[in-house]
């Protein structure tokens, strides 16, 4: 992976695997009991979050604090925006206090790719509009490889607000490329006008496709981002596509109940359910460190010849926190 990451488009099958074997050995750094490698000492990474985020935003600052990068946080509520200042000028604004890379999120499609075009910085997009957020698609790939051992075959069921979502967007493109069989399972109303880009097969009904899914992915509702009623109530959509217990009992029993988070407990997934063994949501939000970590590192760092051998922290090459002998390899 080389120049920014913008979409998962951008990148080859073997490019996103290279991604997932990298964050192996980001997770077992993350494992020590010193979590901290000294792989982009010197260089800063700057949070520009245009837009809420819990989980996105604190796993990029965790992320480049293992790999002991300096941060700089933006907070759009306190900064000069409110003043009037435009993304070209905070972006240039910030870069004079050099910066190495960029995670921006913003409300517009297309912003992250905009702000690679004026910045020598790399550029990470942290989730743009409708349109992107590939490292949650990389944290959700990798989190089901660690279960599967592989994507290849898989049957993932996409179940909800397909239409506004980025996340949606982001893990079809990485499932299918990395050979799984994905359905779309929403109302009419809730998809995009068109699917015939993506090689996936549509259901308008949770039921029918149910008992067939190795992975069942459920979306957000994304309220804030619709301008007219697409569901005739919460009510109806939850009792025709919200993973109820009742459904729940149906999957298989390897099956994994997914979702991204933040979760309308009740509506899309029923509370009870986001809580059983086989729902790994808090799983995907661990491996959102080490994804970010592996992103951070494969864009910033000295290369992949640098990492120590997957689970062996004490080989050759391996640094440990206090290390300060092996400056540049996890
Ligand atoms: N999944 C996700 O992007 O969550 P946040 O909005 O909390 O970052």
């Amino acid at each position: 992976m080389k120049g920014h990451l913008l979409a998962i488009s951008d990148l080859t099958r073997a490019e996103l695997e290279e991604v997932l074997d990298v964050t192996d050995t980001m997770v077992e750094v993350s494992g020590r009991s010193i979590p901290k490698v000294p792989a982009l000492r010197g260089r800063t990474v700057v949070s520009l979050f245009y837009e809420d985020s819990t989980r996105t935003r604190l796993s990029f600052d965790t992320a480049a604090k293992r790999l002991s990068a300096d941060t700089m946080s933006f907070a759009v509520s306190s900064s000069s925006v409110n003043k009037g200042e435009s993304v070209r000028d905070t972006i240039e604004t910030i870069e004079a206090m050099g910066i190495d890379a960029v995670v921006v999120r913003h409300c517009s499609s297309g912003v992250p790719a905009q702000i690679a075009a004026w910045t020598n910085a790399v550029v990470v997009n942290a989730g743009d509009g409708w349109h992107q957020h590939p490292t949650q698609a990389l944290l959700d790939a990798y989190t089901i490889r660690s279960h599967t051992g592989s994507l290849d075959g898989l049957r993932i069921g996409i179940v909800g607000d397909v239409k506004h979502s980025r996340v949606a967007r982001s893990d079809i493109e990485a499932f299918t490329a990395l050979g799984a069989h994905v359905t779309l399972v929403a109302p009419p109303t809730l998809l995009p006008p068109s699917v015939a880009p993506w090689q996936v097969d549509v259901s308008h009904s949770l039921d029918d496709v149910l008992g067939e899914l190795d992975v069942c992915y459920l979306l957000r509702m994304q309220r804030e981002r619709m301008s007219e009623a697409l569901v005739p109530s919460l009510r109806e959509y939850t009792a025709l596509f919200g993973l109820t217990s009742a459904r729940a009992d149906r999957l298989g029993k390897d099956a994994l109940i997914m979702h991204p988070g933040p979760m309308n407990r009740g509506v899309e997934i029923a509370g009870e359910v986001a809580d059983r063994p086989n729902a790994v949501i808090t799983e995907q939000v661990a491996n959102g460190v080490a994804v970010r970590m592996a992103v951070l590192f494969l864009l910033l760092g000295p290369g992949r010849h640098a990492l120590p051998p997957t689970g062996d922290p004490s080989s050759a090459g391996a640094a440990s926190a206090d290390d300060t002998t092996t400056e540049e390899r996890p």
